[in-house]
């Protein structure tokens, strides 16, 4: 793994936007695996200023998102759809027919599951993955005591999350309880996998994810096992690690990622 603390959530924003916009550059009809939840909000943000500014063309790239609320209609504002509509799509050139997003108010759950996953294979499998992490450790709404071979379905929020993501909604009992996840199976099939982390909240989590054994009980731990995982934080999120971890200019390890 390779691990990458920056001073500012700021930094950690832009160093996740530059390896992107790398491989979006380098491959243009690359499969990304995208995430919603305020930590990518800048990197997201920086994306749309090298679309407008620099050019970076999305007109080809396809998208497949990690998880969405169950119940939640695309349309409503707290749904991880209108989100990515919002903080992403709608200011670059993506096509729509190549964004992915779970359906959370699908009315057979398990069949749109097998879809999504028979669809992020036909389209060649995920190429780069961005992922948040839990303060519980959970990647996507893999939350502790996932399997770490699960595929895409269905998942209860822990109380933990519900608390968490409580901050979106007007009130606690709002906040949807099951969601629609890729499992981390589907997650660890990604040819990279790029997570990032902000803030004391995640100290624990990111602690646990890079130097805890791997376990369920963390479910980013399964990222030691990855053979291109990248995990970039900034310094609060990063303050419990013990291990030396310098800075490795990307122009030295970008190659080391290729295919
Ligand atoms: P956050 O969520 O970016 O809003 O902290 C991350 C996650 O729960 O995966």
């Amino acid at each position: 793994m390779f691990v990458v603390i920056k001073d500012t959530y700021e930094q950690m924003s832009a160093e996740a936007s530059k390896i992107l916009a790398h491989r979006i550059r380098t491959k243009p009809d690359i499969v990304l695996g995208l995430a919603t939840g305020s930590t990518p909000l800048a990197l997201y943000k920086l994306l749309i200023n090298m679309h407008k500014k620099e050019g970076l063309d999305f007109s080809k790239v396809t998208t497949f998102n990690l998880d969405e609320y169950v119940g939640l209609p695309p349309t409503h504002d707290q749904s991880y759809n209108y989100f990515m509509w919002e903080n992403l799509f709608k200011h670059i050139n993506i096509s729509p027919e190549n964004v992915h997003i779970p359906m959370g108010t699908s009315d057979d759950i398990e069949r749109f599951c097998e879809w999504y996953e028979a669809k992020i294979e036909e389209k060649g499998g995920i190429d780069i993955q961005l992922l948040g992490i839990g303060a519980n450790g959970h990647i996507a709404f893999n939350e502790p005591g996932s399997s770490l071979g699960s595929r895409t379905r269905i998942k209860t929020l822990t109380e933990k999350t519900i608390e968490d993501n409580s901050r979106f909604f007007d009130n606690i009992k709002d906040v949807p309880v099951h969601a629609i996840t890729m499992g981390v199976g589907t997650i660890m099939e990604a040819r990279e996998l790029l997570l990032v982390a902000n803030g004391e909240g995640k100290a624990n989590a990111i602690k646990n994810t890079i130097e805890g054994p791997i376990s369920t009980n963390c479910p980013a731990s399964v990222l030691q096992l990855h053979p291109r995982a990248r995990i970039i934080v900034d310094k609060p999120a990063g303050a419990k690690l013990e291990g030396t971890y310098r800075h490795i200019p990307f122009k030295y390890t970008s190659s080391h990622f290729e295919d």
